[in-house]
């Protein structure tokens, strides 16, 4: 990165003092994350975003869905920064507060919203986390989906699981021992979501039809090619990948958890990984004495995660320390209140 720009977000850094806090999600590239005072995975950052109550400023590196549960969890004296503010998720969008409600509907009618606890991803808009706090659900993470989804099913019969349908059938059925039959899948763009009220009635799990477009680029046929090519190497995803590629893996998790499995890892081990790149070749770089590869061919960003780039961070940085606020993300009173009541009870579980 352009040693001009590094040493301006330093003196930037240096001048905001405690009166910063800058969080970095593990797909930033590498000429942010190094001006990160905590790095971690969704789960890890929302858990992190209150923790330095005096900070004035917290800037996010990561996308809007994280930036607003930050502020949603952060004190109201604290103004949460996401340096540009195009750094959305595809999957967050779609979907929308008004296909969720419009769903909800759908299963009124079905005669099953009484027996149904909706259960959002963390990579959703803050107005969805506030609609499942509204109705007795909770958010949840990679990192605990299969927590949360045993709470759920404690709470209700049936789970609406929003947005990711894969993360949510990864869980369902690899973790919580559910059938495929088990799991149908809600098209927002379909009348009544595609299926017939007998479909819902005897689902156990409403999967949202969204998904990542990064891990979706993983296939099967991936998984077969790096086990040809590299004999003996460890397969590692990420649960947004298609269930046939998670099924196929030799390990699944959260970023945190896919760090952590590489530093356990023995010397001279080899391992392909199917998450998002920056995080990938940081991991090359961090263990050199491992074999670590990219599970696909070609090779894949996160188009949102690296609209932060290190400029967007220097004039953040550099526009607080100058007195201007910018990019700030608020939510709404009245979201806050029931986001914060979906986000507590993911906060909460064992
Ligand atoms: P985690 O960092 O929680 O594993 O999530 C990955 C992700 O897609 C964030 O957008
Ligand atoms: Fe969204 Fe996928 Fe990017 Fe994560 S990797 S922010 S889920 S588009």
């Amino acid at each position: 990165s352009d040693p001009a720009l590094v040493q301006r977000a330093r003196r930037a850094k240096a001048a905001l003092g405690d009166r910063l806090f800058v969080l970095g999600h593990h797909y930033q590239r590498d000429e942010v994350i190094q001006f990160a005072d905590v790095t971690g995975d969704s789960f890890k950052l929302a858990r992190e975003a209150a923790a330095r109550p005096d900070a004035e400023f917290v800037v996010f590196c990561g996308v809007h869905f994280m930036a607003e549960s930050a502020d949603i969890l952060t004190g109201d004296h604290q103004k949460v920064v996401l340096p540009d503010l195009a750094a959305g998720c595809s999957m967050a969008d779609m979907a929308t507060f008004d296909q969720v409600e419009e769903c909800w509907e759908v299963l009124e009618d079905a005669g099953i919203a009484g027996v149904t606890v909706p259960v959002t991803y963390m990579n959703s808009s803050a107005d969805i986390k506030a609609f499942c706090g509204r109705n007795g659900g909770a958010v949840c993470t990679s990192s605990n989906a299969k927590r949360a989804l045993t709470w759920a099913f404690e709470q209700g019969e049936k789970v609406l699981f929003l947005p990711d349908q894969h993360l949510g059938r990864n869980t369902a059925v690899l973790e919580l021992g559910l059938s495929l039959s088990d799991c149908v899948v809600y098209n927002p763009h379909r009348p009544n979501g595609g299926l017939t009220e007998a479909q819902l009635r005897d689902a156990k799990i409403i999967l949202w039809k969204g998904h990542c477009s990064v891990h979706g680029r993983f296939t099967a046929e991936s998984v077969d090619d790096v086990r040809e090519r590299v004999p003996g190497v460890n397969v590692l995803v990420h649960p947004e990948c298609r269930h046939e590629v998670v099924t196929k893996a030799d390990y699944v998790g959260s970023t945190e958890y896919i760090i952590k499995r590489l530093q356990e890892a023995p010397a001279g081990s080899s391992w392909a990984i199917g998450t998002e790149l920056n995080l990938v070749k940081r991991l090359a770089t961090m263990f050199p004495d491992k074999n670590v590869s990219f599970l696909d061919k070609t090779v894949c960003y996160c188009s949102t995660m690296n609209r932060i780039d290190l400029p967007h961070l220097v004039w953040a940085l550099e526009s607080l320390a100058a007195g201007t606020l910018v990019n700030q993300i608020t939510v709404d009173e009245d979201t806050t209140h029931w986001a914060k009541v979906a986000l507590d009870r993911m906060l909460a579980l064992p």
